[in-house]
């Protein structure tokens, strides 16, 4: 049942990921030992930094896919960060199975495992995709019916009903975030990485999925993990919901403008038109952070400050143009 020795020992599914090794960081900071379970699909070990030589961090390569490969990882941890998933929600509408497998099954092989193990506590990178398309702007967590759009969003949101029952069934504690768009060093995909990919092999255009109005708002990675760092420590029994985000804007042609000035500015940009840059794809989304807020989270970046910063760092990441 846990670990006797009163010391945290936390799993971080998908730790090796954009988000995840900007959390097992902060968890080592606090004193944790922490096991990442990654299969590397699309994270990459450098991600978790220094942390990698780091005395009370362990790698387990493993896809949870497999709940036998899983299961041993979970011996003695008394917390689980559930990150991994697939992150691309277009990759999902294209093939159909991959968030049933990468999301719902993966969600329900990491929920036996803690309850195999006892472990007391969950925490889930969910997404602001389980509102669908909300007509209450900022969109607070108690917003309903629950419509997603998308695959992605269908098996984040089973994936929730899922860890409320488990929570209500077998005495575990669950912490459920609803992120804005992440952005931050590491990333492999979303809309800046996108757009600075467009621009490396073709720099003279630029296209731009819809017509460049869908506005969005935008968290950096480290403002997400103290939000996230922040639910944990204020948990309450059986299963409680944070939406993580700014409370500000940015629209998908205005990223567009600021790429293509980094890039030097010689990019035409062409919008393919629509309210909707893809099948899936929610044209406004701006969440109510309100509950964190009152607990006492910050965000350190707006969403304009948090894009720029992303663009510089994607950009030095991916090298010149
Ligand atoms: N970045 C965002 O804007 C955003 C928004 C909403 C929700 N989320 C969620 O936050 C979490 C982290 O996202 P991220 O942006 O860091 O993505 P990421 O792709 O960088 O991280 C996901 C990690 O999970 C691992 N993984 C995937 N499937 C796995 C499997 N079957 N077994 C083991 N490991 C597996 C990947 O290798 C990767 O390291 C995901 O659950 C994502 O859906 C992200």
């Amino acid at each position: 049942m846990g670990d006797v020795s009163g010391e945290r020992c936390a799993v971080v599914t998908g730790g090796a990921g954009a988000i995840g090794g900007v959390l097992v960081r902060a968890l080592l900071d606090q004193g944790a030992s922490v096991t990442v379970v990654d299969n590397l699909s699309s994270g990459r070990l450098e991600n978790v930094g220094t942390a990698n030589a780091h005395p009370k961090f362990r790698f387990v390569q493993a896809d949870l896919r497999d709940a036998a490969s899983i299961d041993a990882s979970f011996r003695g941890a008394t917390e689980i960060w559930h990150l991994a998933a697939n992150p691309d929600i277009r990759r999902g509408t294209a093939e159909p199975k991959l968030d049933l497998e990468f999301g719902t099954i993966a969600t329900f092989h990491v929920l036996e495992a803690a309850r195999r193990h006892e472990v007391g506590w969950i925490g889930f990178s969910s997404s602001s995709v389980v509102y669908g398309l909300p007509t209450v702007f900022p969109t607070p967590e108690e917003y309903g019916p629950l419509l997603p759009q998308s695959q992605y969003g269908a098996h984040k949101l089973a994936s929730e009903a899922m860890i409320s029952a488990f929570c209500h069934s077998y005495g575990m504690t669950g912490t459920i975030y609803r992120f804005a768009n992440i952005i931050g060093p590491g990333m492999t995909h979303g809309v800046i990485y996108d757009f600075l990919k467009k621009l490396e092999r073709d720099p003279t255009r630029l296209e731009v999925l819809g017509d460049g109005r869908q506005a969005k708002s935008y968290l950096w990675t480290a403002d997400c993990v103290s939000g996230l760092l922040l639910g944990r420590e204020k948990a309450r029994r059986p299963i409680d919901v944070f939406n993580l985000g700014t409370e500000t804007q940015v629209s998908a042609g205005e990223i567009a403008r600021k790429v293509v000035a980094a890039c030097g500015g010689s990019a035409r940009i062409e919008m393919t038109g629509g309210e909707r840059g893809w099948i899936g794809d929610i044209p406004r989304q701006l969440l109510s952070t309100q509950k964190i807020r009152a607990l006492g989270w910050t965000p350190r970046l707006g969403s304009e400050q948090a894009v720029d910063q992303a663009i510089a760092t994607l950009q030095a990441e991916l090298g010149p143009h």
